[in-house]
């Protein structure tokens, strides 16, 4: 039994207890206790396949914030890598894919992977739900397939990801034939990740935002809601930053809870969503506020959930540049946060 399952309640949506809280890229970035195992493994990829280093730096967040989730300290492009396509970090620039998707032949060449050839996360998961020893839920995540497309095709980050765009107006049923074979991968992964003790499963969906509401529909939702289908033991988070346009949708997805960016209304969104758990949505750079702001902005959000299912998050990922005291403040806001004020 877990000591602290208000997340997992929540998501459920069988929650009378306060609004549980943790930040989507807590593991990393932003603690120096972090930094300090990073600098002893080297680089990012040595601390992502070895499992008690991943293990290490996932609980940190938990010990040092007293978030209500833990995340598995990975990166969504192991998937691309399991394919066959290696990714490399590079310092201060992010991720690289030195030899990207261009054609047919590079498509067909690809592997589905199976979750044995991601064993290191798996491993990492059993090692950090011990480790844990139940205090808090562990989350397992994937990439969404239209994200992790977008990053085989252009290789890198990108300003308008035209590349990838590109493909789905010359060449729709090649990007159909790639789609498909991420979506079996990730399908594959995140069941290793749940029989290797995931209690929860997020799919990020990076780069939903530059895609027209069509597109959406055809080159992404459709294989969330394949990945969402073929895993129905466990609850699943879907945040797809930017698809505002996609919220009424999202509301038939087989999933319990959605992840909202700050772009979206959270008034709006309580309606288009109404049978969802809503994960969010305070913009990141909040935090950079005084810590009277910081616990303003909190508590302004949060009256705005209401009594709408919610589990407290920013509305992407924290910036590197974002002091801990700050992120501490916001966390403590929303655990002191009375129901009953409400
Ligand atoms: O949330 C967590 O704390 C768990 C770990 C996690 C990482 N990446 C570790 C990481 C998660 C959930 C991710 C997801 C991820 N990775 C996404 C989706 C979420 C989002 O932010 O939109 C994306 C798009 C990536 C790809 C990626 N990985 C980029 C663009 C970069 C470089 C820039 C950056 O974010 O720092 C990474 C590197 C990365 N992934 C780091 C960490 C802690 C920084 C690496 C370092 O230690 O130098």
């Amino acid at each position: 039994m877990l000591q602290n399952d208000i997340f997992l309640r929540a998501a459920k949506n069988q929650s009378k207890d306060r609004t549980p809280v943790w930040l989507m890229r807590q593991a990393g970035r932003i603690l120096p206790e972090y930094r300090k195992v990073r600098e002893q493994a080297g680089d990012f990829k040595t601390l992502v396949t070895t499992p008690e280093l991943a293990c290490e730096v996932t609980i940190q967040p938990v010990d040092i914030l007293g978030v209500d989730a833990a995340i598995i300290f990975s990166d969504i492009l192991v998937i691309p890598e399991a394919m066959g396509l290696i990714y490399e970090m590079e310092e201060r620039k992010g991720p690289v894919f030195p030899k990207v998707i261009q054609n047919e032949a590079d498509i067909k060449n690809l592997h589905i992977a199976e979750a044995g050839d991601l064993q290191y996360v798996l491993d990492a998961i059993t090692l950090t739900k011990k480790a844990l020893n139940n205090r808090v839920p562990l989350i397992g995540f994937a990439g969404a397939p239209w994200t992790i497309f977008s990053y085989m095709i252009e290789g890198g980050g990108s300003k308008t990801f035209s590349k990838a765009k590109k493909m789905l107006y010359t060449h729709p049923a090649l990007a159909h034939l790639l789609l498909d074979k991420i979506t079996e991968s990730t399908i594959n992964y995140l069941k290793g990740q749940v029989k290797a003790g995931a209690d929860l499963l997020q799919i990020f969906d990076s780069w939903a935002g530059i895609l027209s509401p069509e597109q959406y529909r055809e080159f992404s939702l459709k294989y969330i809601r394949k990945i969402c289908e073929a895993i129905p033991d466990v609850p699943k988070t879907v945040f797809a930053k930017g698809a505002f346009f996609a919220r009424q949708e999202m509301n038939q997805l087989p999933c319990q809870v959605i992840g909202l960016d700050w772009n979206m209304e959270i008034a709006e969104s309580k309606v288009m969503l109404f049978s969802k758990v809503l994960q969010g949505n305070l913009d990141p750079c909040a935090l950079y506020g005084s810590l009277e702001d910081v616990r303003r902005e909190t508590r302004n959000m949060l009256d705005q959930f209401g009594h709408h299912p919610h589990i407290a998050n920013l509305g992407h990922g924290l910036y590197p540049d974002t002091e801990v005291d700050k992120v501490k403040c916001f966390i403590d806001t929303v655990k002191e946060y009375s129901v009953t004020l409400r």
